[in-house]
């Protein structure tokens, strides 16, 4: 038995109880064994603490006297995160990356619940954010104790789909839309990154005090959160969704083949409905635009996951035909778990097969689906790629992979589901579908890329350059310092080349 603990326990007890059993301390009590609970004194006091590690101990946790490398959780009453680093600092104690830092709230739930209860956000103490997040810091910094802080990196954070702050969120992404349209990059970013750090977040923003030690929020940001949490909404947000150019540019890009310059165009020749453009007599369309109005229905309304199912079985079945040996994984919003998308994005590639027959690959697939009927636009981009050139710097430069972007035509039979296939008389939907091919050596670095999200890919890419001294793009990562290229045969080796913790992609949805 540990002595500290029967000095704590052990001599106030004096009822009789089995052997081996007779304090809630005993390592065959302990029904928890991942945790290991430190109760911080300060603030809270010592009788109150020791009320709670007993409570705590009789519940089946393990609850050390003090502080050491084995402890999980800290818990404490009265302090912010910082308090808690700041003490342990001044205990000149060394905390391991893992430890959680928790309110009490969070043990007496436990205490309730007669087990560890999920920590989430309210639990959480909060750490101020001058702490850097780099893995290499500089020598002059004390470095703090690693405990979780919320990183200014997309890369270094969890984001699953399950948003506690859509209300805020929402409202970024229509000023960074705004400021898009408007060609504002800068403000584009900060809105961008702001919303990005907001989706990462385990708890809900109810009070400016929950935006302490949050990074990449800066003051535009914070003024529109102080907005909603005050009234309920922004109003910068509803004077840009009463915008004209706003309204207009929003409408217009939603046509497949219309980006700014068009909406530009357009806007300033008067143009406010998608009508009176689609019926002007002295505009001229690109192939692309003329397809975007065709299916313009079918392709604002978005594509499910049944449906991109159905699609990934079409694609297989052409690509196999030509190509057995091919890898096909659906990439983008699917594979980051999204229920619906815009497209289904593809990465193609293969081992075994000569350069002539890959770079054959998709014009095969085209020409297949062309004489069975079901392509209804297509663009193919050749292969543009060189092999020993250095990755590009620029975070949202595009990829040099052959590629097609395409519309297809997926018959409802196709789809498990397509009960309301019936009801209209059409049997198919227009399905906007990217499929990229790759060469074998490449393929990690063009998953990680086409997987997504965008603002992932813009911060693992800052990440290795301002933290690792490394260009990544989609298809190498290049070490600056030591000159050479870095291989991967898969992403965990990507994220391990950039000394990064491994980012499940349904925890990407930055
Ligand atoms: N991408 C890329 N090069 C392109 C287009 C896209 O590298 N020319 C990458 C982007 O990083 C993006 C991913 O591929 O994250 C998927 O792009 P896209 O289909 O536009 O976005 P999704 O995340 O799939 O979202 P949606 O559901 O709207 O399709
Ligand atoms: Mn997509
Ligand atoms: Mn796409």
């Amino acid at each position: 038995m540990d002595p500290l603990q029967m000095a704590h326990t052990g001599p106030r007890k004096k009822r009789a109880r089995p052997m081996g059993a007779s304090m809630a301390t005993t390592p065959q009590d302990i029904k928890f064994q991942d945790l290991v609970l430190f109760i911080l004194e300060k603030k809270m006091g010592t009788s109150r603490r020791a009320f709670l590690m007993e409570l705590a101990r009789r519940k089946g946790f393990r609850v050390e006297n003090e502080l050491s490398d084995s402890v999980t959780h800290i818990v404490a009453e009265n302090n912010s995160g910082s308090d808690v680093l700041e003490w342990l600092q001044v205990q000149k104690i060394k905390a391991s990356s893992q430890l959680e830092l928790l309110d009490v709230s969070w043990l007496i739930e436990c205490m309730g619940a007669g087990k560890p209860v999920e920590m989430t956000g309210k639990h959480q103490l909060v750490v101020r954010g001058d702490y850097s997040a780099s893995s290499n810091p500089s020598p002059q910094k004390t470095p703090p104790p690693a405990v979780k802080k919320i990183s200014q990196y997309a890369c270094q954070r969890r984001t699953t789909l399950n948003n506690h702050n859509n209300i805020f969120t929402d409202a970024f992404e229509i000023l960074a839309e705004n400021c898009e349209f408007r060609e504002n990059e800068g403000s584009y970013v900060v809105f961008m990154r702001a919303a990005s750090v907001l989706k990462s977040l385990p708890f809900t923003i109810i009070s400016m005090k929950d935006t302490q030690g949050i990074p990449c929020l800066e003051d535009k940001a914070k003024c529109v959160i102080e907005d909603i949490i005050e009234d309920g909404e922004s109003s910068e947000v509803k004077a840009v969704l009463n915008d004209e150019r706003y309204k207009s540019f929003k409408l217009f890009t939603s046509v497949f083949g219309v980006g700014l310059k068009t909406s530009e165009k357009w806007f300033r020749m008067g143009f406010r409905s998608l009508s009176k453009i689609r019926t002007d007599k002295t505009l001229k369309f690109t192939e692309m635009q003329e397809a975007g109005f065709l299916y313009y229905e079918d392709l604002v309304s978005c594509v499910t996951k049944a449906e991109a199912d159905a699609v990934s079985v079409l694609v297989k079945e052409a690509v196999w035909a030509f190509l057995p040996d091919a890898f096909v994984t659906m990439t983008g919003g699917f594979r980051r778990g999204k229920k619906v998308g815009h497209d289904v994005d593809f990465l193609i590639t293969s081992q075994g097969s000569t350069e002539e027959e890959q770079q054959q690959l998709l014009h095969k697939v085209l020409n297949l689906w062309k004489k069975e009927g079901l392509l209804l636009y297509s663009d193919l981009i050749e292969s543009t790629f060189e092999k020993l050139k250095l990755p590009s710097r620029k975070v949202d430069a595009l990829d040099h992979f052959q590629k097609c972007f395409l519309i297809l035509k997926l018959h409802h039979q196709r789809i498990d589901n397509s009960k309301s296939s019936q009801l209209q008389g059409k049997t198919w939907k227009a399905i906007r579908v990217d499929l990229v091919m790759c060469p074998y050596e490449c393929h990690a670095f063009a998953l990680l890329g086409w997987t997504g999200s965008r603002q992932f890919e813009r911060d693992i890419r800052h990440y290795a350059s301002h933290e690792r001294k490394m260009i990544l793009d989609n298809h190498a990562l290049y070490d600056k310092t030591k000159r050479i290229f870095l291989k991967a045969g898969s992403e965990e080796e990507i994220f391990a080349h950039l000394g990064l913790d491994y980012i499940e992609p349904w925890e990407r949805n930055a």
